[in-house]
C-alpha cells in the first residue's frame, strides 16, 4: 500500500506555539513524503529510505530511531505480533531540517501506508497521535502543529492541547516559499529558545503573547478575505523572531529582498536559523519576487496558493 503526505509552512506563531500561544499553518502540496509498504517472503521488516541513505532491518535500528519507533508503536498498539515480513520504502521531496515538516510528513505517510497494509487503516486522529509521538523524538518538546497540519492537509489555527480548528479562507492568497539551503534542526532552535525563556520568563512570555495576538488577528484577516493585511503581520512577526534570535543573516537577506521586490510582507517560517522563509505576494508579482530571491541566494522557491 502507498500513502503520501504534504509538507507545511507556519504562517504565524512558530516557537510561541510551543508555549501555548496560537499559531497558523498551511499544507504545501508541491512537496511530499511517500511511503510504500508491501508484504515480502524475505524474513524481517526491511526499511529503505534512499534520501537519508538508510537501508536496514527494523531490529538493527536504535530504539529512538523515528522510523523504527513508529513501526514498533503502531504494531504494538494494533496488537500485531509477531511482526509480518515487510518491505518499506520511503522517499521525500521535502528538504530535511528546512522548516517544511519533513519528519512529520514521513510519519504521517508511513502510519497510513503501514496500517492499510496490515488491514487496520487508521483514522486521521489516530495518524495524528502516532505522528505526534514521533515528533517528540525529532524535536524534544514539539507543539504538535506540524503533525496536525500535515495529517489534515488543511489550513489550521492551532493551540497546543485544544481541538483542531480548520480555517476557512475568505479569499485565496499566494505565498512564496524560499529556501536558504541551510539545514537547521528545529530541535536546536527550540532548545535554545527554552534556555532563554528559562532565564527570563517575563520577557519572553511578553514576546510570545505578542506573537499569539498577531496569529489571532491573522486568523480574522484570513477568514474575512483581507489577505493584504497579513503582510504587515508577517513583518511584525519576523521582527519578534529576530528578537528571539532564531533568524539568521541568510533569512534576513531573503526577507529584505522579498520586501524590496514587491512582496506584501515576509518572515522566516518554522524553527529558523536557516531553512525556509515565506513572502506574501500577489499572483502577478510571484514569479518576479521568486526570481529576485534566487538572485539573492535562495536555493529553491515554491509558489503555493492558500485556499
Ligand atoms: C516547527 O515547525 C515550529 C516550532 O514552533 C516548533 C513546534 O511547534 O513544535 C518551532
Amino acid at each position: 500500500m502507498k500513502a503520501s503526505a504534504p509538507g507545511k509552512v507556519i504562517l504565524f506563531g512558530e516557537h510561541a506555539v510551543v508555549y501555548g500561544r496560537p499559531a497558523l499553518a498551511v499544507p504545501v502540496m508541491q512537496v511530499h513524503a511517500d511511503a510504500d509498504v508491501a508484504a515480502t517472503t524475505r524474513s524481517g521488516v526491511w526499511i529503505e529510505a534512499p534520501d537519508i541513505g538508510l537501508r536496514a532491518e527494523l531490529h538493527s535500528l536504535p530504539p529512538d530511531h523515528p522510523l523504527g519507533a513508529l513501526i514498533r508503536n503502531l504494531c504494538s498498539t494494533l496488537g500485531i505480533d509477531p511482526f509480518p515480513n515487510l518491505e518499506i520504502k520511503i522517499t521525500s521531496s521535502i528538504p530535511v531540517a528546512s522548516g517544511l515538516g519533513s519528519g512529520a510528513a514521513v510519519s504521517v505517510a508511513l502510519s497510513r501506508a503501514l496500517s492499510a497494509t496490515l488491514n487496520r487503516p487508521l483514522s486521521d486522529d489516530q495518524v495524528n497521535t502516532f505522528a505526534y509521538e514521533i515528533e517528540k523524538l525529532h524535536h524534544g518538546t514539539p507543539s504538535g502543529i506540524d503533525n496536525t497540519v500535515i495529517t489534515y492537509a488543511r489550513p489550521v489555527f492551532f493551540i497546543k492541547g485544544r481541538p483542531i480548528q480548520i480555517v476557512s479562507v475568505g479569499r485565496p492568497f499566494t505565498i512564496l516559499i524560499a529556501d536558504t539551503g541551510i539545514a537547521a534542526p528545529t530541535r536546536e532552535s527550540v532548545r535554545d529558545v527554552r534556555r532563554m525563556w528559562g532565564a527570563d520568563q517575563a520577557r519572553w512570555d511578553a514576546v510570545f503573547d505578542e506573537m499569539g495576538s498577531i496569529a489571532r488577528t491573522a486568523l480574522e484577516s484570513m477568514q474575512s478575505g483581507q489577505w493584504e493585511a497579513l503582510g504587515d503581520l508577517m513583518n511584525r512577526n519576523h521582527a519578534l523572531l529576530q528578537e528571539l534570535t532564531v533568524s539568521s543573516p541568510e533569512l534576513d537577506r531573503l526577507v529584505e529582498s522579498a520586501r524590496g521586490s514587491g512582496a506584501v510582507g515576509a518572515k522566516l517560517s518554522g524553527g529558523g536559523r536557516g531553512g525556509n522563509m515565506i513572502a506574501l505576494v500577489s499572483p502577478d508579482t510571484a514569479a518576479a519576487v521568486a526570481r529576485r530571491l534566487r538572485e539573492a541566494g535562495a536555493k529553491s522557491t515554491i509558489i503555493t496558493q492558500v485556499a
